[in-house]
């Protein structure tokens, strides 16, 4: 079997579309939707996710801003930073680029944030409604695995899925969104982790195999059972001479192995990567539909 390959660039361009009818509609109530996005330092894969962001918020109508930062910037100043953004009107979001330097605390700035300005969903508040099953925002890159299992008709729902990691960003809030009774979730949900034994015993159970370990290439096609469908969630650098940049992209699993085997596969890049930035606009979207809703 030759797995189909399920690209998030197609299914970003839908939603995509979709939002652009949004974004006219809470524009004609009189709002605009606004993101604002600080970066601190100039980490070369953050200032790639920024730009992107920038990007994409122009081509559907949101209006960006990004504020740079410099590295030496202090905790005092950035906790300033945003709140002067929780309280401008012309953001409807913020966030912070992460990672952030080592010399600020990462948590008193997710918790600086104004919940309801959180399009990240990474504020504790917003993290507990998404447990609970009464979400406000939904993380973009969760969310984004969700949009693709379900746009490529692969329903959660019934399926054994096993996500590899447990981050705060990726393992644990698709943790959390899959195991809801609700549509899009359904699922019954293995989580494994650096403390796992026997990770293959796992991995091969699933009907659904999500890997965000951040191991390039991790996942082996034996790890695997035949027609799993798999989400990769890795953006890993790896040498590679015959590239201009001296590097490609990789994923965590050995997706030329493993396409032979599965039924559906995400690519990298091309596959989870565009739709964290989308689902970051859907975010952004709602929060400004919230804002036209409110001024009634
Ligand atoms: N760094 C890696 N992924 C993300 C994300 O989804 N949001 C933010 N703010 N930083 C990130």
């Amino acid at each position: 079997m030759t797995a189909e390959v399920i690209s998030g660039t197609k299914v970003s361009e839908e939603i995509r579309a979709e939002l652009v009818e949004k974004v006219k509609n809470v524009k004609a109530k009189g709002v605009t939707p606004g993101l604002a996005v600080i970066l601190v330092g100039e980490d070369p894969a953050s200032v790639s996710y920024v730009t992107g962001k920038a990007k994409a918020a122009e081509e559907i109508g949101v209006f960006e801003e990004t504020f740079r930062m410099p590295a030496s910037t202090t905790e005092a100043a950035l906790l300033a930073k945003i709140a002067d953004l929780n309280k401008d009107p012309k953001f409807h979001g913020i966030l912070v680029q992460l990672p952030i330097p080592k010399h600020i605390d990462e948590k008193k700035v997710i918790n600086a944030i104004d919940p309801a300005k959180d399009v990240d969903a990474f504020h504790p508040v917003n993290v507990g409604k998404m447990l609970i099953g009464e979400p406000d925002f939904m993380p973009a890159t969760p969310s984004g695995i969700v949009e693709l299992l379900m746009r490529s008709g692969n329903d959660p729902s019934g399926k054994h899925v096993v996500i590899c990691g447990r981050s705060n960003i990726v393992g644990k809030p698709i943790m959390a969104m899959l195991v809801q009774k609700v549509k899009g979730g359904n699922a019954t949900v293995t989580v494994t982790h650096t403390g796992t034994k026997d990770l293959a015993s796992f991995t091969r159970q699933a009907d659904i195999l999500i890997a965000a370990t951040g191991i390039p290439q991790m996942i082996k096609a034996d790890m695997v059972k035949p027609g799993v469908v798999v989400i990769d969630v890795g953006v890993n650098r790896i040498e590679d001479k015959t590239k201009k940049s001296g590097f490609r992209l990789v994923g965590d699993v050995d997706f030329d192995a493993i396409k032979e085997k599965a039924k559906a596969i995400t690519p990298v890049p091309g596959g989870v990567g565009p739709m964290t930035i989308t689902m970051l606009m859907v975010s952004t979207v709602k929060a400004a539909e919230r804002a036209a809703a409110a001024r009634k």
